[in-house]
């Protein structure tokens, strides 16, 4: 059976993809699961950031094997991906549609990274609509929440009206994430057990559910 494939996609930039994407991958692959990475952004974070991982933990302990691609060429990548191992993560690039369809088309869930202002709700409207168009379940993930902020409930109620479906799990706004981005490594890394690593883990295992597979 071919594994897993989620894409992780919003055309607005710095809304959390590549964050997002990351710290997914090492959930997944913290949990037993193998994993690969496709970054199919020229800007090539997810790349640097493995590069990273590579030299902190060693070539042969990052966990995860990773790929790049670009526009149709990832379709074929991702596949080829999704047959050795059970995950495929593919975190993409802000604006660029050729790019963002073909990862979106070939996902079996689109995980949506939101910030829960208005307006980065708002700009969440063409990829949703591009993940209907292709068939792709979607699934909104609220991104730097700030704790018992009432504009996240807000917009949780927000995209919920919009008949868009919102992961019940919120990551915060916590240093910790980019801290650990930084050295090529993930909250569940640098710091296990705290509430950036138990909030990473309930979204791994929400997007897990939610793309029908346990
Ligand atoms: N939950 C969080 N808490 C704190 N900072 C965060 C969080 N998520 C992301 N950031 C920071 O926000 C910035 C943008 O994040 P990231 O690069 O993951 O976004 P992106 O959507 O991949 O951006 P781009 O559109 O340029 O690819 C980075 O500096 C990152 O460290
Ligand atoms: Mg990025």
């Amino acid at each position: 059976m071919s594994g897993l494939i989620i894409t992780v996609a919003q055309q607005k930039g710095g809304s959390g993809k590549t964050t997002v994407a990351a710290h997914l991958a090492v959930a997944f692959a913290l949990a037993g699961k193998s994993v690969g990475i496709l970054d199919v952004d020229p800007q090539g974070s997810l790349g640097e950031w493995f590069e990273r991982r590579e030299a902190t933990l060693g070539e042969d302990d990052v966990g995860l094997v990773f790929r790049t691609a670009s526009g149709w060429g990832a379709r074929r990548e991702a596949k080829q991906l999704a047959r050795d191992h059970d995950i495929v993560v593919v975190d993409t690039p802000p604006k660029s549609d050729l790019e963002i369809r073909p990862a979106i088309e070939m996902a079996d869930l689109v995980a949506v990274p939101v910030q829960p202002t208005p307006v980065d709700l708002w700009a969440t409207a063409p990829t949703l609509a591009m993940a209907a168009k292709e068939g792709t379940a979607s699934l909104i993930v609220i991104n730097r929440a700030l704790s018992r902020a009432l504009l996240t409930a807000e917009m949780v109620t927000a995209a919920g009206e919009l008949g868009h479906a919102v992961a019940q799990t919120h990551l915060g706004n916590r240093v910790a994430y980019p801290q650990s981005m930084g050295e090529g490594r993930t909250v569940l890394e640098t710091a296990p057990g705290g509430l950036a690593a138990e909030e990473v883990e309930a979204l791994a295992r929400e997007i897990l559910k939610q793309a029908g597979r346990r």
